[in-house]
Parts: structure tokens; sequence; C-alpha cells
């Protein structure tokens, strides 16, 4: 180990735990790699290649960001992502905007720019393309061009297009597709101990390039570093590397992403059913996941889900699918229910507090989940404006999403940020839980009910049991669960909301 903690694959004992297996390259030298953009796959993966032992420029054409990065702010809120910043930062891992140098140093570019959604739901592919079209203009030497980015399937074939365009010989780059799967929150861990790395090329070439990058990951190696990030990878379960055409595994990442949000409109759907019939999603979810075919995970009911990937992929999927002349309005009803499900939780406050205009109501979480900060396609966002659409008035805390929620709703006479839960409790006449945050399961439920007008919560995210909400005498609606109700207004109360 260097002196400065950072993972030598140079070792001697990591060398001959990679040598045995003759299909895994060892890592000889590091690759150096670029990776254009800076979000969250750009900089995770960055970062995370430079943890991997490899020379790794980050590239972005955005100076303050660079210069932020330069300076040690990860400008984004992701366990482990400082350590590792300030472990690599301006060492194995440099921050620039020059383009062209990094595509002239590096063996290897990663493009893991924005592909926004498009007014249509396509994918909004030009800055791909422009990246593209400037990493041509310096290329001299053979290169791996990588897709990071999602993109529809034939992107890999365009950006060829546009290198050869641009007059580069076809013998000097491959273009590969190295989709990612990792999750905010968790993207650091979820990059190093991935499920399966999926790396689609049609020349052996590139894939032996990239099979050289995950070589450290592949061969079990980075996970014998005393200083390794933990998960659930180890030396003896290291990750798979599936090796497929370009367009498979273009494709694989659409469909991954596709068939997570439709396993959680599909349980929003079976929610719905339990709420109609007095059963609960939660043994219902638990009774169909423990078949492993099914499997538990990605079965939670809730608000619908929200993000930077899922809607714009569902949408750029059956965008793709329909230009290509595919039947595939399954995915048409994947979006029904997950817009059905945000009018649904606001119907369900509307039958605990009867009127909404005028109500004082306390919001906790304002980002799509838990444990980040993001704020795109935030469903308690868009809950947020509903209600505030119907005269609510309304006090929100979120742990770390409050400053970038306020850039696009800033504080007004309807809408005031707090410290902390109970202060947005103070006075309300009911409490709603949006986000999954952890420190939101675990509320001191007698203050919060002492804090509280009414002690009233509507649970969009299913965080507590019914009937320990119950107990500590609080009107409690919550997913596909059967509502609580202190118990000397269970009778009434039921037959209120059985008639709203
Ligand atoms: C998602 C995928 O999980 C990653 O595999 C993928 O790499 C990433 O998109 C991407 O394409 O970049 P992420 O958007 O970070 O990751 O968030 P998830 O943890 O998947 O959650 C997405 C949304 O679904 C959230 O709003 C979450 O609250 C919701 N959700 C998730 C549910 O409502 N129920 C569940 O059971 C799980």
């Amino acid at each position: 180990m260097s002196s400065n903690n950072v993972p030598d694959y140079s070792n001697s004992r990591i060398r001959s735990a990679v040598q045995p297996n003759a299909s895994t390259p060892s890592l000889r030298e590091p690759v150096s790699i670029a990776v254009v953009g800076s979000g969250y796959v750009g900089l995770v993966a960055a970062v995370c290649f430079a943890e991997m032992g490899h020379d790794v420029i980050c590239v972005d054409n955005d100076e303050s960001k660079v210069k932020a990065l330069q300076g040690g702010d990860t400008l984004i809120h992701e366990t482990y992502l400082p350590e590792l910043l300030n472990r690599h930062g301006n060492r194995r891992v440099r921050f620039m905007t020059d383009l062209a140098e990094a595509t002239r140093e590096c063996k290897a570019i990663f493009i893991a720019v924005g592909t926004p959604q498009s007014e249509t739901g396509d994918a909004d592919l030009s800055y791909v393309e422009a990246v593209a079209s400037e990493i041509a203009r310096s290329l001299t030497t053979y290169k791996v061009i990588v897709e990071k980015s999602t993109v529809p399937v034939y992107t890999n074939e365009w950006i060829r297009r546009v290198i050869e365009r641009n007059g580069v010989a076809r013998e000097l780059f491959d273009v590969v597709s190295n989709p990612e799967f990792l999750r905010e929150g968790t993207a650091v861990a979820d990059f190093l101990h991935p499920d399966r790395i999926v790396v689609g090329s049609d020349t052996p070439r590139a894939a032996a390039v990239l099979a050289e990058i995950y070589a450290p990951l592949t061969s079990g190696a980075y996970y014998e570093s005393p200083n390794a990030i933990s998960g659930v990878c180890s030396v003896e379960t290291p990750p798979p590397l599936l090796n497929t055409s370009t367009k498979s595994s273009e494709i694989i990442k659409h469909a991954s992403n596709a068939f997570l949000a439709l396993k959680i409109s599909f349980i929003n759907a079976v929610a719905n059913l339990c709420e109609a019939t007095d059963a609960n999603v939660e043994q219902v979810a638990r009774g169909m996941g423990l078949d492993r075919r099914i499997g538990t995970r990605f079965l939670r009911p809730g608000i619908g889900y929200g993000g930077s990937c899922f809607p714009k992929d569902v949408a750029a999927f059956r965008s793709v699918a329909e230009q290509l002349g595919t039947d595939f309005s399954l995915l048409t009803e994947v979006e029904k229910i997950n817009a059905t499900q945000k009018k649904r939780f606001l119907g369900k406050v509307r039958s605990a507090l009867w009127t909404l205009r005028g109500k004082k109501l306390a919001v906790l979480g304002l980002a799509f989940k838990g444990e980040t900060d993001d704020i795109r396609e935030s469903p308690a966002i868009e809950l947020v404006q509903m209600l505030l659409g119907e005269g609510c008035t309304i006090r929100a805390y979120d742990p770390a999403a409050i400053s970038r929620t306020q850039q696009i709703l800033p504080a007004s006479a309807g809408l005031a940020y707090a410290e902390d839960s109970y202060a947005a409790a103070a006075d309300a006449d009911a409490l709603l839980i949006l986000t999954d945050w952890k420190e939101f399961s675990e509320l001191d439920l007698h203050r919060l009910n002492k804090t509280l007008r009414y002690p009233i919560i509507i649970d969009g995210r299913n965080l507590y049991d019914p009937h320990v909400m119950q107990q500590h005498g609080f009107t409690y609606l919550s997913v596909g669960r059967p509502a609580a109700y202190p118990v000397r207004d269970a009778v009434t109360n039921a037959a209120v909301t059985v008639g709203s």
C-alpha cells in the first residue's frame, strides 16, 4: 500500500491472486481513462476507476464544477464519495475542461454526459454527439470510446458514424457499450460491488481493454485491499463480466430500468387492490417475493417512482419500441399507474382532512428517495406543488434536499422550510411522509403526537407499523395497508373513510 492509502496493484500478493484465472487479465499497468461528464455516473465512475488503481482524467466543460472538484467538493451527496475524492483527487483522478488533451492522453474514453428527455419522450443525444465529434478531432492513435450514459439502442452505431464522418480511420477506434447500474445514495458501493458488469463490444480488441479495466473487480484483487470499500463482492465472489453485442448491451440497460419500474407499478396496483379489500400489501409482497423467481426487492409500494432515471428511461424505451414498430404499450400502463399513484395519495390526504384549503401540513421528505439530495422528478415535490395548488400551507423538512428545492420552490406565504421533523410538525393539521429517509422511520412518536395540532399521519412510504401508530394515538393512513385510528375513534373514523 502506498503512503496515501491508494491501493497498489503492483503488490505481488494481489498479482498472484489475479494470475491463476487465465481468462482474467492481470492489471500489469494502470489503464489511462478519460471520463467525460462529472454528473452522478461520470463522477462516481471516475473516482471508482481511480480507486481500482487506474489513472483517470474526468472532463467537464463547466469550469466552476471542475474548480470545485479540484478543491475537493464532491458536488453531490453520495456515501463514500468524499473519502474517495480525498484519497485520489488531483492524484489518480484529475479534473479538467480540456477534452482534446484527455483524448490524447488516454486509452479509453467513457462518455457519461446527460441524455435528458426530449419533448417526445426520446432521449436527447445532442450532448453525446457533441462529445463524439470533439473526441474525433483529437484522435490520432487507437482509442476505445465507451458509452456509459444511458442511451437507446443504435447509439453505438451513431457514435461510430459521427467519428468516421470526422475523418477518423476505422482501425483507430472502437465504440463499446458499458452501461452503469448504480443507484443514487449507494452509487460508490454499487460501482465497486456490481451484480454484473456488462460489456457490449463488436471487436475482441475493445473487449480486451474493458476486461483489463475491470480486472481489479472481476479477479477479486480489489476486495483484498485493506482499504477497499466493503460490499457484497469479495475475492471469493467477484462480479461476473458479461460480454454481449453492443446492441444487446444497450437494450440491457433500458430493459433493466423499465423492468424495475414495472415491478414498482405492479406492486402499487396491487396495493390499491389491497386498499379496496382491506388486505395488507406488505403481507402480499412478502408472499410474492419469497418466490425466488419474483424476489422481494423493488416491491415496496409508495407514491410512485421518480428520479432522473426511471421516468426518463421508461419513456425513452417506449419511444424506441414505437419507432421500431414493436408494441410495448405495457410501458404506457406502467407510466399511467405511476402518475395515478400521486393522485391517489392526494385523495388520501383529502379523505383524512375533508377539505384542503387553508389546512396546515407538515411534509417530511422532498428528495425522490431517501439518502440523496436529488429532487429530479421527485414525486414528493410534485405532491407539494399539488397541495399548494389546493390551497394548503406547507412546512417542509428534508435532511439534504432543502437547498435544491428552494431553487425551484422558494419559501412563500404558502411554503416554509423547517430545521427538523418536529419543527415541521409544530401545530400542523397533519403530517405527510413523502420520502423514505431512515431518520423519518425513527421519530419520537410521543413527541410528534404532542407537537402536531391533530395526530394525523399520512405515510406515502409505509415507514411505520399501523398497530404501533394506533397505540401512540395516531390516525395513520399508509399505502396498501388498512388505516389505523386511535382506539377510541376507530369505529367512527372507519365509517367516515369508507363513505369519503
Ligand atoms: C435506478 C436503478 O435502480 C439503477 O439500477 C440505475 O443504474 C439507475 O436508476 C440509473 O439508471 O442511473 P435510482 O434512480 O438511483 O436508480 O433509484 P432507485 O433506488 O432505483 O429508486 C427509483 C425510484 O423508485 C425512487 O423514487 C424510489 O423511491 C422508487 N422505489 C424504489 C419504489 O417506489 N419502490 C421500490 O420498491 C423501489
